[in-house]
């Protein structure tokens, strides 16, 4: 079994330094050796010159703000993606800020077109160019990927490749009001952290899976935004919202999926080692580390 990392050093989705610092760190932590141990042959892509496709100019198009930049890289690591995707290798990929799920669905969804998105975030990232209030691309990846924003002149290489009830999201608490909306019109399932609460974690992770896949039978593609967790547990990352999962919760979510022997692929983004101080920073990427095994089938026992 190959597994296929992708770094994507990438943080023009946002406006902090430091994301794009995230996936050397997670390597640098042994990643990639902890997966051989799992069983896994582990090739890398790290992405290095990712930067260069900076665009010498790049404007505000709509409310967006370095719309170029961020449809460059992202459609160059789709490529990457789907290729790897292809071949039948799982891809795990590593952020980078949100905006990168841009590609990971473009690529996973480009070899596996029925398969099903679980997005385990505090932060629903739907919000379309019109809607946008900070203008940051990583607040918007699925608008694109669901075809609620066609008319931007630097995202037509996007395409329409997620249904509404292919999508389902785990571990949110902080929406904008346009979003709120959006969920609610398209019917999208949407387990928040009061339904976490309600339910526990076991529950909902069935109930998610039951309405994406409700035959266990399609391929999952799960992208796990660190700023699911408590910022407690994943404090180095750049949009916290207290009130999240804890260290199990959101384990268990990776456990779980990886479990039902469907999983294709998963993105662990948004971990910032520029935030906080070096204990967390450590923190966070151990948590990312251990998340990114559970995927790839680690078990407790
Ligand atoms: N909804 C806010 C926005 O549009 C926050 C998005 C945070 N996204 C993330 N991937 N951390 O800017
Ligand atoms: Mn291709
Ligand atoms: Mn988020
Ligand atoms: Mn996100």
């Amino acid at each position: 079994n190959q597994v296929s990392i992708i770094g994507v050093p990438f943080n023009g989705g946002q406006p902090q330094k430091g994301v794009e610092k995230g996936p050397l760190r997670l390597v640098e932590s042994g990643l990639a050796e902890q997966l051989q141990e799992l069983g896994w042959q582990v090739d890398y892509e790290a992405n290095e010159h990712i930067g260069e496709l900076r665009p010498a100019s790049d404007p505000d198009v709509m409310n967006l703000k370095q719309p170029k930049f961020v449809s460059a890289v992202t459609q160059n690591v789709a490529h990457q993606i789907h290729e790897r995707a292809k071949q039948g290798k799982f891809v795990l990929t590593l952020g980078g800020d949100h905006s990168v799920a841009l590609a990971t669905v473009s690529g996973v969804f480009g070899s596996y077109p029925n398969a099903c998105l679980v997005w385990v975030d505090a932060h629903a990232d739907i919000n379309t160019p019109e809607a946008t209030d900070s203008g940051n691309i990583h607040g918007c990846p699925l608008s694109f990927l669901m075809g609620l924003s066609t008319d931007h002149p630097d995202f037509q290489w996007v395409k329409p490749v997620l249904k509404s009830n292919r999508l389902v999201y785990i571990g949110l608490r902080d929406l904008d009001s346009y979003e709120k909306k959006t969920i609610k019109s398209l019917g999208i399932k949407a387990f928040t952290m009061h339904h976490v609460d309600k339910y526990g974690i076991g529950k909902v992770v069935d109930m998610a899976l039951d309405h994406v896949n409700p035959n266990r039978d399609l391929p999952i593609h799960l992208s796990f935004d660190v700023d699911a967790l408590d910022p407690s547990v994943a404090p180095s990352t750049g949009t916290p919202v207290r009130g999240g999962l804890t260290f199990r919760e959101g384990h268990y979510i990776c456990e779980a999926i990886a479990e039902t022997g469907l999983l294709v692929a998963a993105d662990i983004m948004e971990v910032n080692p520029a935030l906080e101080d070096e204990a967390a920073v450590a923190q966070t990427v151990q948590v990312g580390c251990s998340l990114a095994r559970c995927c790839l089938g680690e078990t407790l026992l």
